[in-house]
């Protein structure tokens, strides 16, 4: 079963948001998609209460259950799992790249942002997964922050995932209403963002494309 970690060691970063915006494509692409909320602080599970009957499946549990949780969820019949981590949550980070196919690590291109990023290196190097940082809140006509945050990166030996999300209000917004960026605002750049970044994970997990659209409702599932 296709599973996505979402780790940074800084908090902030944009790791629920991310989490909850890459289930959610899932959920819309008809597979039965859960996100799994290692964080005690359990806001992705908040914003599943918020967002009440509407998918993706929403689960909390403690790093050290993080395996048998999975289980669970795959014989329950979930297609696709995505884990939201906390902040300077070494064993819930490590736990989560070692059970992921896939290691999705969101960054603010600011110096302090960066620094936390030697940290998130170390632990996701040691789990030998394919991970990508994605550049998150990037301002616009930040050319030369990009190139300089992608080669500082790439000397930590982490690649930049080529999509990257703007600083938009649409991800905050949305999120505090219980959705995201394209229920908020189907037309916005935040949604294409998000888009392109599903096609990408897509790709690297080698999914195929959805042949039918499946409802937002779990009632409707
Ligand atoms: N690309 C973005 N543009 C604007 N605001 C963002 C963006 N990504 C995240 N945010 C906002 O930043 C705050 C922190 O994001 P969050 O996903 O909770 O980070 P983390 O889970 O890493 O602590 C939230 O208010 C969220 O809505
Ligand atoms: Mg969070």
């Amino acid at each position: 079963m296709p599973t996505v970690a979402i780790v940074s060691q800084k908090g902030g970063s944009g790791k629920t948001t991310l989490a909850l915006h890459l289930a959610t494509c899932a959920a819309y692409d008809g597979m039965q998609t859960c996100v799994i909320d290692t964080d005690p602080q359990a806001s992705a599970a908040a914003w599943g209460d918020w967002r009440g009957d509407f998918l993706p499946e929403i689960v909390t549990c403690p790093p050290v259950r993080l395996q048998s949780t999975i289980q669970r969820a795959m014989r329950g019949g979930t297609e696709f799992v995505v884990i939201d981590t906390p902040p300077h949550g070494d064993i819930a980070s490590r736990e989560a790249a070692r059970v992921a196919d896939l290691v999705l690590i969101p960054t603010r291109a600011r110096a302090l942002d960066l620094h936390a990023m030697e940290a998130t290196a170390q632990l996701v190097t040691y789990a030998g997964k394919p991970a990508f940082v994605l550049l998150n809140a990037v301002p616009a006509r930040a050319t030369r922050i990009i190139e300089e945050t992608s080669e500082f990166l790439d000397k930590l030996g982490l690649p930049t995932c080529p999509v990257r999300f703007g600083e938009r209000a649409a991800f905050h917004r949305s999120s505090a209403a219980g959705e995201v960026a394209s229920e908020a605002e189907p037309e916005g750049k935040a949604a294409a963002e998000v888009a392109a970044l599903w096609d990408w994970v897509r790709e690297q997990l080698g999914m195929a494309k959805p042949k039918k659209k499946g409802g937002r409702k779990k009632s409707e599932a």
